[in-house]
Protein backbone atom coordinates (compact mmCIF):
# COMPACT_ATOMS: atom_id res chain seq x y z
CA UNK A 1 0.00 0.00 0.00
CA UNK A 2 1.08 3.21 -1.04
CA UNK A 3 2.86 5.63 2.13
CA UNK A 4 -0.30 7.62 3.29
CA UNK A 5 2.21 10.91 3.56
CA UNK A 6 5.51 11.54 2.27
CA UNK A 7 6.96 13.75 5.00
CA UNK A 8 5.72 13.74 8.87
CA UNK A 9 6.78 16.48 11.39
CA UNK A 10 6.09 15.60 14.77
CA UNK A 11 6.71 17.29 18.08
CA UNK A 12 6.11 20.67 16.17
CA UNK A 13 4.95 23.88 18.26
CA UNK A 14 3.21 24.78 15.21
CA UNK A 15 2.58 28.68 14.87
CA UNK A 16 0.62 30.68 12.54
CA UNK A 17 -0.47 34.51 12.02
CA UNK A 18 -3.28 33.70 14.65
CA UNK A 19 -1.80 30.91 16.51
CA UNK A 20 0.49 28.64 18.75
CA UNK A 21 -0.43 24.82 19.24
CA UNK A 22 1.58 21.70 20.12
CA UNK A 23 0.71 19.08 16.93
CA UNK A 24 1.95 16.88 14.30
CA UNK A 25 2.27 17.41 10.63
CA UNK A 26 1.27 14.72 7.24
CA UNK A 27 2.56 16.25 3.98
CA UNK A 28 1.05 14.03 0.79
CA UNK A 29 2.29 16.02 -2.46
CA UNK A 30 4.15 18.98 -1.60
CA UNK A 31 1.25 20.03 0.50
CA UNK A 32 -0.15 20.03 4.12
CA UNK A 33 -2.73 16.94 4.26
CA UNK A 34 -3.43 17.09 7.84
CA UNK A 35 -2.58 18.86 11.40
CA UNK A 36 -3.72 16.07 13.90
CA UNK A 37 -2.67 15.65 17.96
CA UNK A 38 -0.37 12.52 16.63
CA UNK A 39 -0.22 9.83 13.49
CA UNK A 40 -1.13 6.11 14.86
CA UNK A 41 1.62 3.82 13.81
CA UNK A 42 0.11 3.01 10.50
CA UNK A 43 0.10 6.37 9.20
CA UNK A 44 3.74 6.93 10.02
CA UNK A 45 4.54 3.73 7.80
CA UNK A 46 6.79 4.56 4.71
CA UNK A 47 6.94 8.73 5.55
CA UNK A 48 9.94 10.64 6.17
CA UNK A 49 9.70 11.90 10.06
CA UNK A 50 11.13 14.74 11.44
CA UNK A 51 11.08 15.22 14.93
CA UNK A 52 10.88 19.31 15.75
CA UNK A 53 11.48 18.84 19.01
CA UNK A 54 9.38 21.07 20.41
CA UNK A 55 10.89 23.80 18.27
CA UNK A 56 8.59 26.47 16.42
CA UNK A 57 7.72 25.37 13.11
CA UNK A 58 6.29 28.38 10.58
CA UNK A 59 5.31 29.09 7.25
CA UNK A 60 8.46 28.80 5.69
CA UNK A 61 9.41 32.67 5.23
CA UNK A 62 8.45 35.18 1.98
CA UNK A 63 10.41 37.44 1.30
CA UNK A 64 9.20 39.86 -1.06
CA UNK A 65 11.86 42.31 -1.79
CA UNK A 66 15.11 40.60 -3.22
CA UNK A 67 17.89 42.02 -5.61
CA UNK A 68 19.13 39.37 -8.13
CA UNK A 69 20.84 39.56 -11.69
CA UNK A 70 20.02 43.24 -11.91
CA UNK A 71 21.81 44.93 -15.18
CA UNK A 72 24.88 45.69 -15.06
CA UNK A 73 25.20 49.73 -15.17
CA UNK A 74 21.37 50.41 -14.56
CA UNK A 75 21.97 48.39 -11.71
CA UNK A 76 19.11 48.56 -8.97
CA UNK A 77 18.98 52.57 -9.50
CA UNK A 78 21.26 53.51 -11.76
CA UNK A 79 24.85 54.25 -10.11
CA UNK A 80 26.59 51.23 -11.65
CA UNK A 81 27.19 48.14 -9.98
CA UNK A 82 26.14 44.50 -10.94
CA UNK A 83 24.26 42.31 -8.46
CA UNK A 84 26.53 39.59 -7.43
CA UNK A 85 23.91 36.76 -7.00
CA UNK A 86 21.96 35.47 -8.95
CA UNK A 87 19.11 33.20 -8.59
CA UNK A 88 21.22 30.50 -7.77
CA UNK A 89 23.58 31.56 -4.97
CA UNK A 90 20.69 34.13 -3.82
CA UNK A 91 18.23 31.43 -3.50
CA UNK A 92 20.74 29.16 -1.79
CA UNK A 93 21.41 31.84 0.47
CA UNK A 94 17.48 32.16 1.15
CA UNK A 95 16.95 28.82 1.58
CA UNK A 96 20.03 28.50 4.28
CA UNK A 97 18.01 31.36 6.10
CA UNK A 98 14.60 29.71 6.63
CA UNK A 99 12.88 31.40 3.29
CA UNK A 100 11.36 29.46 0.97
CA UNK A 101 9.48 32.28 -1.22
CA UNK A 102 10.99 35.39 -2.62
CA UNK A 103 10.08 37.89 -5.09
CA UNK A 104 12.85 39.62 -6.69
CA UNK A 105 12.58 42.39 -9.59
CA UNK A 106 12.09 42.97 -13.25
CA UNK A 107 13.79 46.40 -13.73
CA UNK A 108 12.85 48.33 -16.77
CA UNK A 109 15.21 51.04 -17.67
CA UNK A 110 15.11 54.22 -19.87
CA UNK A 111 16.85 53.12 -23.04
CA UNK A 112 14.58 52.48 -25.38
CA UNK A 113 14.51 48.90 -25.97
CA UNK A 114 13.17 48.60 -22.71
CA UNK A 115 10.14 50.14 -23.51
CA UNK A 116 8.19 46.84 -23.39
CA UNK A 117 7.59 45.72 -19.73
CA UNK A 118 6.65 42.57 -21.28
CA UNK A 119 10.44 42.32 -23.02
CA UNK A 120 11.66 43.34 -19.39
CA UNK A 121 10.13 40.33 -17.88
CA UNK A 122 11.02 37.98 -20.24
CA UNK A 123 15.21 38.67 -19.65
CA UNK A 124 14.55 38.66 -16.20
CA UNK A 125 12.51 35.37 -16.22
CA UNK A 126 15.33 33.85 -19.12
CA UNK A 127 18.00 34.37 -15.98
CA UNK A 128 16.12 32.70 -13.44
CA UNK A 129 15.67 29.64 -15.79
CA UNK A 130 19.41 29.54 -16.40
CA UNK A 131 20.63 28.71 -13.17
CA UNK A 132 17.05 27.57 -11.55
CA UNK A 133 16.41 28.22 -7.90
CA UNK A 134 16.24 26.82 -4.73
CA UNK A 135 13.24 28.43 -3.89
CA UNK A 136 9.97 29.53 -5.15
CA UNK A 137 10.13 32.87 -7.21
CA UNK A 138 8.43 36.05 -8.74
CA UNK A 139 8.29 39.36 -9.88
CA UNK A 140 7.79 42.61 -9.33
CA UNK A 141 7.96 44.97 -12.38
CA UNK A 142 10.08 48.14 -11.85
CA UNK A 143 8.28 50.63 -14.04
CA UNK A 144 10.13 54.00 -14.78
CA UNK A 145 8.46 55.12 -17.49
CA UNK A 146 4.73 56.44 -18.08
CA UNK A 147 4.39 54.86 -21.71
CA UNK A 148 0.38 55.14 -22.20
CA UNK A 149 0.37 51.82 -25.36
CA UNK A 150 2.35 50.06 -23.11
CA UNK A 151 0.51 50.71 -19.69
CA UNK A 152 -2.90 50.26 -21.37
CA UNK A 153 -1.88 47.12 -23.57
CA UNK A 154 0.96 44.93 -21.41
CA UNK A 155 -0.28 45.68 -17.34
CA UNK A 156 -3.26 43.08 -18.16
CA UNK A 157 -0.74 40.61 -19.55
CA UNK A 158 1.39 40.70 -17.24
CA UNK A 159 -1.45 39.92 -14.82
CA UNK A 160 -3.04 37.79 -16.53
CA UNK A 161 -0.34 35.36 -18.27
CA UNK A 162 2.67 36.44 -15.72
CA UNK A 163 0.62 36.68 -12.39
CA UNK A 164 2.69 39.82 -11.63
CA UNK A 165 0.19 41.68 -9.58
CA UNK A 166 2.50 44.42 -8.44
CA UNK A 167 4.87 47.52 -9.71
CA UNK A 168 7.59 49.48 -7.84
CA UNK A 169 7.72 52.90 -8.82
CA UNK A 170 10.72 55.40 -7.86
CA UNK A 171 10.65 59.48 -6.03
CA UNK A 172 14.32 59.43 -6.50
CA UNK A 173 17.51 58.15 -8.21
CA UNK A 174 17.79 60.29 -11.48
CA UNK A 175 17.58 57.39 -13.72
CA UNK A 176 14.08 55.81 -11.96
CA UNK A 177 12.16 58.72 -10.66
CA UNK A 178 8.88 59.89 -11.64
CA UNK A 179 7.19 63.13 -11.63
CA UNK A 180 4.19 63.09 -9.79
CA UNK A 181 2.15 63.31 -12.48
CA UNK A 182 4.07 60.31 -14.16
CA UNK A 183 3.31 58.65 -11.10
CA UNK A 184 -0.03 59.30 -11.37
CA UNK A 185 -0.57 57.52 -14.80
CA UNK A 186 1.06 54.58 -13.16
CA UNK A 187 -0.83 54.34 -10.16
CA UNK A 188 -3.88 54.84 -12.20
CA UNK A 189 -3.57 52.04 -14.62
CA UNK A 190 -2.24 49.55 -11.71
CA UNK A 191 -5.67 50.36 -10.13
CA UNK A 192 -7.69 48.78 -13.48
CA UNK A 193 -5.42 46.41 -13.16
CA UNK A 194 -5.68 45.55 -9.61
CA UNK A 195 -1.97 45.45 -9.47
CA UNK A 196 -0.27 46.83 -5.93
CA UNK A 197 2.10 49.78 -6.50
CA UNK A 198 5.17 49.71 -4.37
CA UNK A 199 6.92 53.22 -3.77
CA UNK A 200 10.55 54.07 -2.84
CA UNK A 201 9.77 57.39 -1.09
CA UNK A 202 12.71 59.46 -0.62
CA UNK A 203 12.49 63.09 -2.39
CA UNK A 204 15.25 63.43 -5.06
CA UNK A 205 15.26 66.97 -4.86
CA UNK A 206 16.34 67.24 -1.38
CA UNK A 207 19.00 64.18 -1.45
CA UNK A 208 20.57 65.98 -4.97
CA UNK A 209 20.71 69.51 -3.15
CA UNK A 210 22.08 68.17 -0.33
CA UNK A 211 24.55 66.35 -1.91
CA UNK A 212 25.85 69.28 -3.71
CA UNK A 213 26.18 71.21 -0.29
CA UNK A 214 28.22 68.40 1.00
CA UNK A 215 30.32 67.67 -2.12
CA UNK A 216 31.09 71.61 -1.97
CA UNK A 217 32.34 71.24 1.07
CA UNK A 218 34.55 68.27 0.46
CA UNK A 219 32.02 65.74 2.60
CA UNK A 220 32.35 62.84 0.35
CA UNK A 221 33.28 59.75 2.55
CA UNK A 222 30.90 57.05 2.91
CA UNK A 223 29.19 58.79 6.06
CA UNK A 224 28.10 61.15 4.45
CA UNK A 225 25.36 59.40 2.08
CA UNK A 226 23.65 59.15 5.36
CA UNK A 227 24.23 62.93 5.62
CA UNK A 228 22.33 63.31 2.93
CA UNK A 229 19.25 61.36 3.13
CA UNK A 230 18.28 62.65 7.07
CA UNK A 231 14.65 61.02 8.06
CA UNK A 232 12.94 64.33 6.44
CA UNK A 233 14.11 62.91 2.66
CA UNK A 234 11.64 60.02 3.67
CA UNK A 235 9.18 62.28 5.55
CA UNK A 236 8.13 64.47 2.69
CA UNK A 237 7.97 61.73 0.18
CA UNK A 238 5.42 59.74 2.31
CA UNK A 239 3.27 62.17 2.86
CA UNK A 240 3.45 63.00 -0.91
CA UNK A 241 2.98 59.86 -2.41
CA UNK A 242 0.23 59.32 0.51
CA UNK A 243 -2.09 62.15 -0.95
CA UNK A 244 -1.42 60.75 -4.73
CA UNK A 245 -2.76 57.13 -3.45
CA UNK A 246 -5.40 58.78 -1.66
CA UNK A 247 -6.36 60.64 -5.16
CA UNK A 248 -6.20 57.48 -7.27
CA UNK A 249 -7.95 55.18 -4.52
CA UNK A 250 -5.29 52.05 -5.16
CA UNK A 251 -3.50 50.75 -2.53
CA UNK A 252 -0.16 51.36 -1.88
CA UNK A 253 2.92 49.73 0.24
CA UNK A 254 5.72 52.07 1.27
CA UNK A 255 9.46 49.72 0.76
CA UNK A 256 12.35 49.87 3.13
CA UNK A 257 10.88 52.60 5.78
CA UNK A 258 13.64 53.07 7.70
CA UNK A 259 12.62 56.63 9.96
CA UNK A 260 10.87 57.37 12.36
CA UNK A 261 9.18 60.00 10.43
CA UNK A 262 8.44 58.02 7.52
CA UNK A 263 6.71 54.99 10.41
CA UNK A 264 4.31 58.48 11.88
CA UNK A 265 3.45 58.99 8.57
CA UNK A 266 2.15 55.54 7.52
CA UNK A 267 0.55 55.25 10.78
CA UNK A 268 -1.40 58.45 10.68
CA UNK A 269 -2.71 57.40 6.85
CA UNK A 270 -3.66 54.36 8.40
CA UNK A 271 -5.55 55.58 10.87
CA UNK A 272 -7.37 57.78 8.53
CA UNK A 273 -8.24 54.62 6.89
CA UNK A 274 -6.20 54.64 3.41
CA UNK A 275 -5.18 51.67 2.35
CA UNK A 276 -1.34 52.05 2.83
CA UNK A 277 0.75 49.29 3.69
CA UNK A 278 4.79 49.10 4.81
CA UNK A 279 7.56 47.30 4.60
CA UNK A 280 10.39 47.72 6.92
CA UNK A 281 14.21 45.45 6.42
CA UNK A 282 16.34 44.61 9.41
CA UNK A 283 18.56 47.37 8.64
CA UNK A 284 16.84 49.74 10.08
CA UNK A 285 16.76 47.55 13.60
CA UNK A 286 20.72 46.98 13.71
CA UNK A 287 22.20 49.66 11.98
CA UNK A 288 22.84 53.30 12.70
CA UNK A 289 24.75 56.28 10.94
CA UNK A 290 27.67 55.45 13.30
CA UNK A 291 27.84 52.15 11.11
CA UNK A 292 28.93 54.22 8.23
CA UNK A 293 31.58 55.25 10.39
CA UNK A 294 32.66 51.79 11.72
CA UNK A 295 36.10 51.41 9.88
CA UNK A 296 38.58 54.19 11.09
CA UNK A 297 39.83 56.34 8.44
CA UNK A 298 37.55 59.03 7.80
CA UNK A 299 37.54 58.93 3.82
CA UNK A 300 37.83 54.43 4.19
CA UNK A 301 36.26 53.19 1.71
CA UNK A 302 35.37 49.99 3.68
CA UNK A 303 32.51 52.18 4.80
CA UNK A 304 30.61 52.04 1.84
CA UNK A 305 29.54 47.90 2.88
CA UNK A 306 26.73 49.80 4.83
CA UNK A 307 25.91 51.88 2.23
CA UNK A 308 21.83 51.58 1.68
CA UNK A 309 18.81 53.63 1.00
CA UNK A 310 16.97 54.71 2.87
CA UNK A 311 20.00 54.68 5.43
CA UNK A 312 20.06 53.23 8.32
CA UNK A 313 18.27 55.74 11.28
CA UNK A 314 20.70 58.01 13.04
CA UNK A 315 20.58 56.16 16.76
CA UNK A 316 19.69 53.50 18.43
CA UNK A 317 16.90 55.05 19.93
CA UNK A 318 15.23 55.36 16.72
CA UNK A 319 15.40 51.64 16.61
CA UNK A 320 13.24 51.32 19.56
CA UNK A 321 10.71 53.55 18.21
CA UNK A 322 11.02 51.03 15.23
CA UNK A 323 10.60 47.95 16.74
CA UNK A 324 7.42 49.61 18.20
CA UNK A 325 5.97 49.74 14.62
CA UNK A 326 6.90 46.12 14.05
CA UNK A 327 4.56 44.99 17.10
CA UNK A 328 1.34 47.25 16.93
CA UNK A 329 0.84 47.09 13.06
CA UNK A 330 2.57 50.10 11.47
CA UNK A 331 4.78 47.87 9.31
CA UNK A 332 2.62 45.47 7.64
CA UNK A 333 6.13 42.93 6.45
CA UNK A 334 9.40 42.38 7.14
CA UNK A 335 11.20 41.95 3.81
CA UNK A 336 15.39 41.67 3.48
CA UNK A 337 15.68 44.34 0.43
CA UNK A 338 18.81 41.84 -0.76
CA UNK A 339 20.74 44.08 -2.49
CA UNK A 340 23.83 41.92 -3.53
CA UNK A 341 27.71 44.10 -4.01
CA UNK A 342 30.60 42.50 -3.80
CA UNK A 343 33.46 44.93 -2.38
CA UNK A 344 36.52 42.90 -3.60
CA UNK A 345 35.05 43.34 -7.49
CA UNK A 346 35.22 46.46 -10.04
CA UNK A 347 31.77 45.93 -10.79
CA UNK A 348 30.47 45.94 -6.60
CA UNK A 349 30.03 48.66 -4.44
CA UNK A 350 33.92 50.19 -6.04
CA UNK A 351 32.02 50.04 -9.51
CA UNK A 352 30.49 53.64 -9.01
CA UNK A 353 33.24 54.96 -8.37
CA UNK A 354 35.57 53.68 -10.89
CA UNK A 355 33.48 54.00 -13.76
CA UNK A 356 33.06 57.68 -12.78
CA UNK A 357 36.68 58.45 -13.02
CA UNK A 358 37.26 56.54 -15.94
CA UNK A 359 34.31 58.29 -17.55
CA UNK A 360 35.66 61.81 -16.50
CA UNK A 361 39.34 60.27 -18.63
CA UNK A 362 37.16 58.88 -21.62
CA UNK A 363 37.93 55.48 -21.25
CA UNK A 364 36.36 52.30 -19.95
CA UNK A 365 37.08 51.15 -16.12
CA UNK A 366 40.32 49.50 -15.37
CA UNK A 367 39.67 46.15 -13.75
CA UNK A 368 43.06 45.70 -12.26
CA UNK A 369 43.25 49.10 -10.35
CA UNK A 370 44.04 49.46 -6.78
CA UNK A 371 41.00 49.83 -6.00
CA UNK A 372 41.47 50.96 -2.32
CA UNK A 373 44.64 53.22 -3.22
CA UNK A 374 42.04 54.68 -6.14
CA UNK A 375 38.67 55.03 -3.33
CA UNK A 376 41.35 56.92 -0.37
CA UNK A 377 42.31 59.71 -3.31
CA UNK A 378 38.64 60.03 -4.30
CA UNK A 379 37.93 60.10 -0.80
CA UNK A 380 34.93 57.28 -1.41
CA UNK A 381 32.79 59.86 -3.12
CA UNK A 382 29.47 57.91 -1.86
CA UNK A 383 27.33 59.49 -4.81
CA UNK A 384 28.86 56.75 -6.82
CA UNK A 385 28.88 54.02 -4.71
CA UNK A 386 25.83 51.48 -5.41
CA UNK A 387 23.13 51.08 -2.69
CA UNK A 388 22.15 48.24 -1.29
CA UNK A 389 23.34 45.30 1.54
CA UNK A 390 22.95 41.65 1.54
CA UNK A 391 20.41 39.81 3.88
CA UNK A 392 18.13 37.43 2.50
CA UNK A 393 19.70 34.88 4.45
CA UNK A 394 20.07 37.12 7.62
CA UNK A 395 16.69 38.10 7.56
CA UNK A 396 14.50 35.58 10.01
CA UNK A 397 17.51 34.73 12.26
CA UNK A 398 18.04 38.70 12.91
CA UNK A 399 14.15 39.24 13.83
CA UNK A 400 14.07 35.96 15.87
CA UNK A 401 17.52 37.81 17.96
CA UNK A 402 16.25 41.07 18.06
CA UNK A 403 12.60 41.03 18.46
CA UNK A 404 11.22 37.58 19.01
CA UNK A 405 13.79 36.51 21.21
CA UNK A 406 13.63 39.85 23.68
CA UNK A 407 9.82 39.64 23.68
CA UNK A 408 9.59 42.58 21.38
CA UNK A 409 7.02 40.91 19.08
CA UNK A 410 5.11 37.59 19.94
CA UNK A 411 5.63 34.39 17.23
CA UNK A 412 2.32 35.09 15.58
CA UNK A 413 3.06 38.78 14.97
CA UNK A 414 6.64 37.31 13.60
CA UNK A 415 4.78 35.00 11.34
CA UNK A 416 2.77 38.14 9.97
CA UNK A 417 5.74 39.89 9.34
CA UNK A 418 7.81 37.32 7.21
CA UNK A 419 5.15 35.10 5.52
CA UNK A 420 1.60 35.62 6.31
CA UNK A 421 1.20 39.24 4.80
CA UNK A 422 3.62 39.56 2.72
CA UNK A 423 1.63 36.27 0.60
CA UNK A 424 -1.96 38.04 1.63
CA UNK A 425 -0.17 41.48 -0.04
CA UNK A 426 1.12 40.39 -2.90
CA UNK A 427 -1.72 37.67 -3.79
CA UNK A 428 0.13 34.34 -2.82
CA UNK A 429 -2.14 33.50 -0.01
CA UNK A 430 -3.07 30.79 1.03
CA UNK A 431 -0.35 28.25 -1.29
CA UNK A 432 2.27 30.41 0.69
CA UNK A 433 2.03 32.15 4.05
CA UNK A 434 -0.21 29.82 5.92
CA UNK A 435 0.07 26.49 7.66
CA UNK A 436 -3.46 24.72 6.93
CA UNK A 437 -4.43 21.53 4.90
CA UNK A 438 -4.37 22.22 1.20
CA UNK A 439 -1.33 24.76 1.45
CA UNK A 440 2.46 24.62 0.05
CA UNK A 441 4.19 22.22 2.63
CA UNK A 442 6.69 24.97 3.30
CA UNK A 443 8.45 25.21 6.11
CA UNK A 444 10.65 26.93 8.65
CA UNK A 445 11.82 24.40 11.56
CA UNK A 446 13.90 26.47 14.15
CA UNK A 447 16.17 24.84 17.02
CA UNK A 448 14.51 23.90 20.22
CA UNK A 449 15.42 27.04 22.33
CA UNK A 450 16.61 25.24 25.55
CA UNK A 451 19.59 23.10 23.16
CA UNK A 452 20.63 25.45 20.99
CA UNK A 453 23.74 27.58 21.81
CA UNK A 454 24.29 31.63 20.73
CA UNK A 455 26.79 32.05 18.12
CA UNK A 456 28.92 34.71 16.75
CA UNK A 457 28.00 35.03 13.02
CA UNK A 458 30.73 35.07 10.46
CA UNK A 459 30.02 36.15 6.65
CA UNK A 460 31.75 32.80 5.77
CA UNK A 461 28.76 31.55 7.66
CA UNK A 462 26.66 32.29 4.53
CA UNK A 463 25.66 31.04 1.20
CA UNK A 464 25.33 34.37 -0.63
CA UNK A 465 28.12 35.46 -3.22
CA UNK A 466 28.99 38.35 -1.23
CA UNK A 467 32.08 38.80 0.22
CA UNK A 468 30.70 40.37 3.49
CA UNK A 469 27.70 40.58 5.76
CA UNK A 470 26.65 44.10 7.99
CA UNK A 471 26.47 41.95 10.96
CA UNK A 472 29.20 40.51 10.86
CA UNK A 473 30.80 39.07 14.46
CA UNK A 474 26.86 40.15 16.04
CA UNK A 475 25.42 37.17 18.46
CA UNK A 476 22.26 35.00 16.93
CA UNK A 477 20.34 33.46 19.23
CA UNK A 478 18.46 31.05 17.31
CA UNK A 479 19.12 29.87 13.20
CA UNK A 480 16.91 27.57 10.43
CA UNK A 481 16.95 23.81 11.64
CA UNK A 482 15.03 22.53 8.38
CA UNK A 483 13.41 24.51 5.73
CA UNK A 484 11.12 22.54 3.68
CA UNK A 485 10.34 23.62 0.35
CA UNK A 486 6.75 21.48 -0.90
CA UNK A 487 7.52 18.69 1.15
CA UNK A 488 11.25 18.59 0.35
CA UNK A 489 13.69 18.78 2.41
CA UNK A 490 16.39 21.81 1.50
CA UNK A 491 17.84 23.13 3.99
CA UNK A 492 19.13 20.20 7.48
CA UNK A 493 21.60 21.01 10.13
CA UNK A 494 23.78 23.55 8.51
CA UNK A 495 23.83 21.71 4.83
CA UNK A 496 21.57 22.32 1.79
CA UNK A 497 19.85 19.47 0.78
CA UNK A 498 18.03 20.50 -1.84
CA UNK A 499 18.53 21.01 -5.79
CA UNK A 500 19.07 24.09 -7.74
CA UNK A 501 16.15 23.00 -9.70
CA UNK A 502 13.91 22.85 -7.19
CA UNK A 503 12.55 26.20 -6.94
CA UNK A 504 9.22 27.03 -9.32
CA UNK A 505 7.93 30.20 -10.54
CA UNK A 506 5.42 31.34 -8.84
CA UNK A 507 2.33 33.17 -10.96
CA UNK A 508 -0.12 35.59 -8.26
CA UNK A 509 -3.05 36.96 -7.89
CA UNK A 510 -4.27 40.38 -7.09
CA UNK A 511 -3.37 41.25 -3.30
CA UNK A 512 -5.71 40.02 -0.39
CA UNK A 513 -4.70 41.89 2.49
CA UNK A 514 -7.48 44.62 2.28
CA UNK A 515 -10.57 46.48 0.28
CA UNK A 516 -9.03 47.77 -2.71
CA UNK A 517 -11.03 50.86 -2.53
CA UNK A 518 -11.95 51.81 1.22
CA UNK A 519 -12.72 55.22 0.23
CA UNK A 520 -12.53 56.72 3.70
CA UNK A 521 -11.95 59.80 2.78
CA UNK A 522 -14.99 61.69 1.44
CA UNK A 523 -12.95 64.81 -0.48
CA UNK A 524 -11.63 62.34 -2.49
CA UNK A 525 -14.94 60.32 -2.83
CA UNK A 526 -15.91 62.63 -4.99
CA UNK A 527 -12.97 63.20 -6.99
CA UNK A 528 -12.83 59.40 -7.58
CA UNK A 529 -16.69 59.39 -8.33
CA UNK A 530 -16.25 61.09 -11.51
CA UNK A 531 -12.93 59.70 -12.34
CA UNK A 532 -13.85 56.14 -12.12
CA UNK A 533 -17.50 56.09 -13.71
O1 LIG B 1 19.84 50.72 -1.13
C1 LIG B 1 19.00 50.00 -1.57
N1 LIG B 1 17.85 49.84 -0.96
N2 LIG B 1 19.23 49.35 -2.69
C2 LIG B 1 18.35 48.56 -3.38
C3 LIG B 1 17.58 49.32 -4.38
C4 LIG B 1 16.28 49.78 -3.81
O2 LIG B 1 16.00 50.96 -3.92
O3 LIG B 1 15.54 48.99 -3.29
ZN1 LIG C 1 14.01 51.03 -3.31
ZN1 LIG D 1 15.50 47.20 -2.93
ZN1 LIG E 1 31.42 42.14 -13.49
Amino acid sequence: MAPKFDLIVINATVVTASDISKCCIGVKDGKIQSLVNAFTDDELVGAEIIDAEGAYVMPGGVDAHVHLCQDLKTGPHGLGGECSDNFETGSRSAVAGGTTTIITFATQTRAEEDRSLLKVVERYNSRAEETGSYVDYGFHIIIVRNDADILENELPVLINDWGISSCKLFLTYATQRLTDSQMLDVMFAARKNSITTMIHAENGDMIEWLTEKLESKGMVAPYYHALSRPPIVEGEATNRAIALAQLIQNPILFVHVGSVLGATNVRRAQTMGLPVYTETCPQYFHLTWDDLKRFHSPTCFENSKMICSPPPPPTAADHEKLFVGLSNGTFTIYSSDHCPFRYDHPHGKPSGVLEHEASMKGEKPCRGEDLNGLLERKGGAFRFIPNGIPGVETRLPLLYTGALATGRITPQRFVELTSTNPAKLYGLYPKKGALMPGSDADFVIWHPEKTFSAFNLTNSMLHHNVDYTPYEGMKFTNWPRYTILRGKVMWANGKITGKVRDGKYVKRGPSKLGPVSPRADRDTHRVADWLYD
